[in-house]
């Protein structure tokens, strides 16, 4: 069933999850290791399954790995994604790694409902929480050599380092746009493709090489996981300006008030309504943001930036049916991308 295989797919993560983080369970430094098993939402207050995040890419990782071969009646590929759980964390782990630097870098105090890192113990010791974790990352996509010859744990960890640079280019350029008036859609692009679709097509692209798959289908599956990180990036465009709070689990319109250059308010820019009068004018102030949000709708900001969603959602799952995942884990991956487009979280 699907839902089987999807749930015994989490709980692993999330027990090789703990398993990595447990590198850093010592005397002494307990307080750090409670740092980050906060942050990953096992510890503290408000913890809990809710509170984790949805765990996305380390499962679209061994999905596309299971989804490469039919799966037999235990649920098993013929490649057992069990092999893979150190890179599906490691993946997750460099996810919550940029989270941590990205909510200090984005002055964000809310993650998940709960405090940021940064906001409970100051921006130092978040800084360091993000490094712990980048490191781990590192160490834990190691661990694959105990299931995978040594060639494709070193291609494996070469994605995944490419991909980290690419992190850091895409966060350069959108804390270098923020305030800017003079940023136009085709800038839009390269930065969401570094600080997002990078990462989730190194999902796609890893998994599908840890299910042995390789040409044009392993590039099949990279595109399919790039593409699906641009849709998914201008979603969370959408929701960082009107999304709910005690859903996303994020700051209300912060987007707005920090000047994120974000999709809907680049389509407005290009328009030079009076939504752009009132952008170049400077910072929009926290009482000014749902009047600034409601004009930015009005002048059609979010209906573009849901139209090219739902266009790069389609790129997506037209790259997906090239990669003709197989089995109920195939159907997964389809189910998971159109559900993405509608998320609120
Ligand atoms: C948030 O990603 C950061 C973006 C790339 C937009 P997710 O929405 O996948 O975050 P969690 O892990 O589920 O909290
Ligand atoms: C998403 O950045 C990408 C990374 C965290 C690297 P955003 O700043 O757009 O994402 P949220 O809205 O804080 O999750
Ligand atoms: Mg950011
Ligand atoms: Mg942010």
């Amino acid at each position: 069933m699907a839902s089987d295989i999807q749930a015994s797919m989490l709980e692993e993560i999330e027990k090789e999850l703990k398993r990595q983080v447990a590198r850093l369970d010592q005397p002494r430094i307990a307080n750090f290791h409670e740092m980050l098993t906060y942050h990953m939402g096992w510890t503290g207050e408000g913890s809990g399954p809710l509170v984790t995040g949805k765990r996305l890419r380390p499962l679209l990782t061994l999905l596309a790995l299971s989804s490469c071969s039919e799966l037999n009646e235990e649920g098993n590929g013929v490649v057992n994604w069990l092999h893979a759980i150190s890179a599906a964390a490691s993946i997750e782990l460099i996810h919550n790694f940029s989270l941590v630097h990205d909510d200090i870098q984005d002055n964000s105090s809310l993650r998940r409902g709960r405090q940021t890192v940064w906001a409970k113990w100051g921006a130092p010791m978040a800084i360091n929480v993000g490094d712990a974790l980048f490191v781990i990352a590192n160490q834990a996509i190691g661990d694959l050599a105990e299931h995978y010859p040594s060639e494709i744990v070193v291609r494996a960890t070469r994605i995944l380092s490419d991909c980290c640079l690419e992190l850091t280019k895409g966060q350069f350029l959108d804390m270098s746009y923020e305030g800017r008036t003079d940023i136009g859609i085709e800038e839009y692009w390269p930065m969401i493709a570094g600080k997002t679709s990078a990462l989730l097509s190194a999902c796609t692209h890893i998994g599908a090489l840890l299910g042995y798959a390789k040409g044009e289908k392993l590039e099949a599956f990279r595109l399919f996981g790039y593409h699906l990180g641009l849709a998914f990036q201008v979603q969370d465009d959408i929701l960082g300006i009107w999304g709910d709070e005690l859903v996303t689990g994020k700051s209300a319109a912060s987007d707005l008030v920090e000047g994120k250059n974000s999709l809907p308010v680049l389509f407005a820019l290009e328009k030079n309504g009076p939504f752009a009068n009132r952008w170049r004018q400077g910072r929009i102030a926290p009482e000014e943001v749902n009047e600034a949000a409601a004009l930015l709708e009005k002048e059609g900001g979010r209906e573009y930036a849901e139209k090219v969603s739902e266009a790069e959602t389609k790129k997506a799952l037209g790259f997906l049916e090239q990669a003709n995942p197989q089995g109920e884990a195939g159907r997964i991956i389809l189910e998971i991308s159109n559900r993405l487009l509608k998320r609120e979280q």
